[in-house]
């Protein structure tokens, strides 16, 4: 397995036969292995530095009704509730105080903010904080409501395509759902010139292998700027409450595979991964990652957008948050870095 290990490391890709070899060879030895080369790499393009993101979830009304996500429009017992615009200004008042400079708009697909609310609200938020990044990832929209954040503001853009495997995405979403037009619009994200971050869930219900590898493969397609993945994690007010969650091991695994096939991309320790072990943020640095995304929403709201089980960090405040992640990174040897962390484009071959 070293030697397909290394091959990855030079080529920056595998065959999705290769790809779902070395997937079934997760041992801890091929997992050591892959993740000093990943930490490597990361080092290389890195050093130490760590990125943060301010996160703030702030709808969780949502059109869609995705089977394993807690806040799916067929969860009635979900507390719904909505920032104003004047909470999520004051939500980055206080990230930028504590050292953000890039803010993640998070959301359901809520057709209650319309393209022009979310446009004046990335103004806004641009208007106040010149020097800051912001990143939407409210779902599927049109390619005109894309194009106008995008002139409002908007640096970045998250979707992740979930699984690249239509058959799959059938399973794990009603029929009205696509991975035809969830693909679409990263398409036309990276036309529009965002840097675009798309991922899928690891150990998702119905999920082979095969699927992993084809999840891969498209990624290498897109080459996007930023890759999020995390273990499943049931929610028990969905279809899939009973599925088991992801593995641990498997998701760091994916990090360094990632971390291997894009050496300078912005890749996440998410916090479902700190949801599944104390230290699983640390152990996705460690494996590769580069970045962590804080909450930055306010605390009242926290424990509603509950997307999954036991999510972390639902009670505590964001400067909280922010100051345990900056323990936690120093305690493995990294440091938090007060700057936007845009994707830099660079020449791998050198
Ligand atoms: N509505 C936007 C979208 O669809 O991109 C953003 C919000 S959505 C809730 C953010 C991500 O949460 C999804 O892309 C999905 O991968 C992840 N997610 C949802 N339910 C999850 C679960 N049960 N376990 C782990 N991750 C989950
Ligand atoms: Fe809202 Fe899936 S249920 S994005």
């Amino acid at each position: 397995m070293k030697a397909l290990i290394d091959r990855l490391y030079k080529e920056r890709t595998l065959s999705k036969e290769d790809f779902g070899l070395l997937l079934t060879h997760c041992t801890p030895e091929n997992s050591e292995y892959l993740f000093q080369l990943a930490q490597s790499v990361s080092k290389k393009y890195f050093g130490n530095r760590i990125y943060v993101r301010g996160l703030i979830e702030f709808t969780n009304y949502c059109r869609n009704d995705c089977y394993y996500c807690g806040i799916r429009r067929g969860n009635s017992r979900a507390q719904r509730y909505r920032l104003t615009k004047e909470e999520i200004l004051s939500c980055c008042e206080n990230g930028y105080e504590l050292g953000f400079r890039t803010f993640v708009l998070q959301g359901g697909e809520d057709p209650f903010y319309t393209d022009e609310d979310i446009a004046g609200l990335v103004s806004s938020i641009k208007k106040s904080y010149p020097d800051c990044a912001v990143t939407l990832s409210i779902g599927e929209k049109s390619r005109e409501a894309y194009q106008k954040y995008f002139e409002a503001g908007a640096d970045r853009y998250l979707l992740r395509h979930e699984t690249a495997n239509a058959a799959h995405y059938g399973k794990l979403h009603p029929q009205n759902q696509t991975l035809q037009n969830r693909m679409e619009c990263l398409w036309q994200l990276k036309e529009i010139g965002y840097q675009v971050g798309t991922g899928f869930m690891v150990g998702s219900p119905f999920q082979t292998v095969e699927n992993l590898a084809e999840d891969l493969l498209f990624i290498r397609q897109l080459q996007p700027a930023m890759v999020g993945i995390g273990p499943y994690i049931p929610h028990h007010d969905t279809p899939f409450a009973d599925q088991p969650a992801g593995s641990l091991e498997l998701t760091l695994f994916l990090i360094g595979i990632l971390r291997l096939m894009l050496p300078n991309a912005l890749i996440p320790a998410t916090t479902a991964l700190g949801t599944i072990h104390p230290n699983g943020r640390e152990k996705g640095i460690l494996a590769g990652a580069n970045v962590v995304m804080p909450n930055l929403s306010p605390v009242k709201v926290r424990k509603k957008y509950e997307l999954y089980d036991n999510k972390i960090c639902t009670g505590e405040e964001a400067a909280e948050c922010r100051f345990c992640l900056q323990n936690r990174m120093e305690s493995i040897g990294y440091r938090i870095v007060v700057d936007r962390g845009d994707f830099c484009p660079v020449n791998l071959n050198d």
